[in-house]
């Protein structure tokens, strides 16, 4: 659960991201607008949203390869903004990292899995001295058998080996924060459970905190402690998972949990705009409730209740 006596590890302040395109005629998207939240240690937050809704843009701003339009992220309460230098930089990515949904990304095809760990200590942990015991340890953790992955090349390893390996370099650098961007997408049902239940794991014995970034509501109950629900650009709703699921304000959410037909259900990442119905919903929504801004259900639940 959320524990709100301790500090948070990572705290976002009215997050904004603009793109413009075009050399002639510029266009704009705003895919982030004032975006608030904070992480705390040991916890699993969700960030759930349909496709195009910002959800990728705050992932990168946080690891830092995305400059903010406007707005703060504070890692151990330091503006991310001002990390200056080298070493400055390498600690920051020592302890925030992200895995992504295609994990043969992550790794260089031409790198055997023990090249990967070596580099790994060379940037990271150069004073390390028994490399080799450090790191059959953490792969064991993650449940990987060191002598079949070690000498392998990423191409001989399956989706959820990969995964569990970069899970491992986050436990062998003792990352703080785990950006997992559609992390288990690609993953069969199974496989997906037992990456999910390694996170979980990891959070409560190490006190890292993961934001999962997901299409699927069932995954996000399933492993969150806390939910915070996108709609272009915006974070209309957020709180203790159990609260937003069972008391979902936002018309946006309350849409979501109308259309799972059942739990397992994925959404059509392709599907880029809700119905116009729930659109004029949220427009009549706002324009009820004029003036209230950002509204506090509960201590651990807020929901956008107007745009003014
Ligand atoms: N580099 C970029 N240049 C211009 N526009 C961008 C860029 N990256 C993202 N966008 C736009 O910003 C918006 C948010 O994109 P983002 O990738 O954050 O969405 P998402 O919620 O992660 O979607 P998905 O679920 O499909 O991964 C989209 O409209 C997208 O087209
Ligand atoms: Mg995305």
């Amino acid at each position: 659960m959320v524990d709100r006596k301790q500090e948070p590890i990572l705290r976002v302040e009215n997050l904004t991201k603009v793109f413009s395109s075009g050399v002639f005629f510029r266009q704009f998207t705003e895919a982030v607008r004032e975006v608030s939240f904070e992480m705390y240690p040991g916890t699993i937050m969700s960030l759930i949203g349909e496709s195009g809704s910002g959800k990728t843009t705050i992932g990168r701003m946080v690891l830092k390869l995305l400059r903010p339009t406007a707005g703060k992220i504070y890692f151990q309460e330091q503006d991310i903004a001002t990390l200056r230098g080298k070493a400055e930089l390498r600690e920051y990515y020592r302890r925030v990292q992200g895995v992504f949904q295609d994990p043969f990304s992550s790794f260089n095809p031409l790198f055997r899995v023990d090249r990967v760990f070596d580099m790994v200590y060379d940037v990271f942990l150069p004073d390390v001295k028994d490399r080799e015991e450090r790191t059959r340890e953490v792969l064991r953790k993650v449940n990987l058998n060191p002598e079949r992955v070690l000498h392998q090349f990423p191409h001989q390893l399956s989706g959820g080996q990969l995964q569990r390996l970069l899970i491992a370099r986050a436990l062998l650098l003792d990352v703080k924060v785990l950006i997992a961007d559609e992390l288990i997408s690609m993953l069969d049902a199974s496989t997906r459970m037992g990456i999910l239940n390694l996170l979980a794991d990891i959070c409560q014995s190490t006190g890292m905190s993961v934001l999962f970034i997901t299409h699927d509501l069932a995954l996000g109950y399933y492993i969150s402690d806390y939910t915070m629900i996108m709609h272009r650009g915006r974070l209309v709703e957020q709180g203790a998972t159990a609260e937003v699921y069972h008391n979902p304000i936002h018309p946006y959410t309350r849409m979501l949990f109308r259309s799972v037909p059942d739990i397992g259900h994925r959404w059509d990442p392709k599907e880029k705009f809700v119905p116009e119905q729930v659109s004029r919903e949220i427009a009549e929504f706002y324009a009820s409730n004029s003036g209230r801004g950002f509204a506090q259900v509960s201590s651990s639940h807020k929901v956008l209740m107007s745009l003014d």
